[in-house]
């Protein structure tokens, strides 16, 4: 029987996935679950058959140059792949796959809660609760501001973008989108969307943001401090996708001046470090990363990075090739 590939896994998965990934391949897992060093991360891909990296490591384009000769595959637990130098990998030959779609609904669930929790000012009362500081109902107490008819400005309408939209829709809000390709007029019309192809009109004129497209070189900073300084001063930006796409100094100074409503964040620019100003806010709701965070999502995440890797060992196409692009 052929050797089994050796396949280093960079942070604890759950049990199941474990498990299985121990039974068909010659497995490393990383039990203590603390991210591995950038000297560690090189050690792995100068041994490996197989690499299954997260988010948390910084794959570039030296890590990629330690690669050994065995390494051909880098599978992502995950769909983001902006933590690894894909153009770097491509030189080497590496293929790269992903998660898409398992954490599409979990994702939108959670873009959906921060859409509400913003303007509704759920964080601040759960604050103040806990502190001791709730007297009672009063009439004008934590007024916060209603979703229902408000404009909803998707930047991305990808499956996660598409499944927020669904949602939105159910809460009576008005959907707008901007994205590279316009949806079919099919989805538009299911989902009462209006398409902007100019971002800069788009943002001028909504209620709510939500920044739902991946981190690329072309997204880094999208909502720059000349863009942030576009949206109405009740806006509120919702990002459950990657903090890198926002400006978040400049988020924090808009949000500091008052010159926007509020934030609801799930990512960051430097995780696991927030802006010390944001973290000091009222008008600012903070999640840790939780987007795609279920049980059943991690689990089939897991699966795929299985079925991507073994479909690669026995000589197919992977079916989540982010690399080489060729679907
Ligand atoms: C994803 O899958 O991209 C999540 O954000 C975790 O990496």
């Amino acid at each position: 029987m052929a050797e089994k590939p050796k396949v280093i896994v960079t942070r604890k998965l759950p049990d199941a996935v474990e498990t299985r990934m121990m039974e068909l391949f010659d497995t490393q897992l990383n039990l203590e679950d603390a991210p591995l060093s950038q000297d560690q991360l090189g050690a792995a891909f100068a041994t490996a058959d197989v690499v299954v990296p997260t988010v948390t490591d910084n794959i570039d384009a030296e890590i990629i140059s330690r690669a050994g000769p065995k390494l051909k595959l880098i599978a992502n637990f995950g769909v983001g792949v902006n933590h690894i130098d894909i153009v770097a990998a491509n030189k080497k030959g590496l293929v790269i796959t992903n998660t898409p779609d398992v954490l599409t609904e979990d994702t939108a669930d959670l873009t959906m809660a921060l859409i509400i929790m913003g303007p509704r000012r759920m964080s601040e009362g759960e604050r103040m609760l806990r502190a001791g500081g709730w007297d009672g109902w009063a009439p004008t107490q934590h007024l916060g501001h209603r979703i229902n008819g408000k404009r909803l400005g998707i930047i991305g309408m990808g499956r996660i973008g598409t499944a927020v939209a669904r949602r939105a829709l159910g809460f009576g809000i008005a959907i707008h989108y901007h994205n590279r390709m316009r949806l079919s007029g099919e989805l538009e019309a299911e989902l009462e969307a209006t398409y902007w192809e100019n971002l800069d009109q788009m943002i001028r004129h909504m209620d709510i943001l939500s920044v739902n497209c991946p981190l690329t070189p072309d997204t880094h900073h999208l909502l720059s401090e000349k863009r942030l300084a576009m949206l109405q001063p009740h806006c509120f930006v919702v990002n459950a996708a990657r903090g890198g796409i926002i400006d978040e100094a400049a988020l924090a100074g808009a949000l500091k001046r008052g010159d926007i409503g509020g934030a609801a964040l799930d990512v960051f620019e430097n995780e696991p470090t927030v802006h010390a100003d944001l973290m000091g806010l009222e008008n600012v709701v903070l999640l840790p990363h939780l987007g795609s965070a279920t049980l059943e999502g991690r689990i089939d995440m897991g699966e795929k990075v299985i079925v991507n890797v073994k479909t690669f060992i026995d000589g197919h196409k992977p079916p989540d090739r982010v690399l080489p692009n060729l679907k």
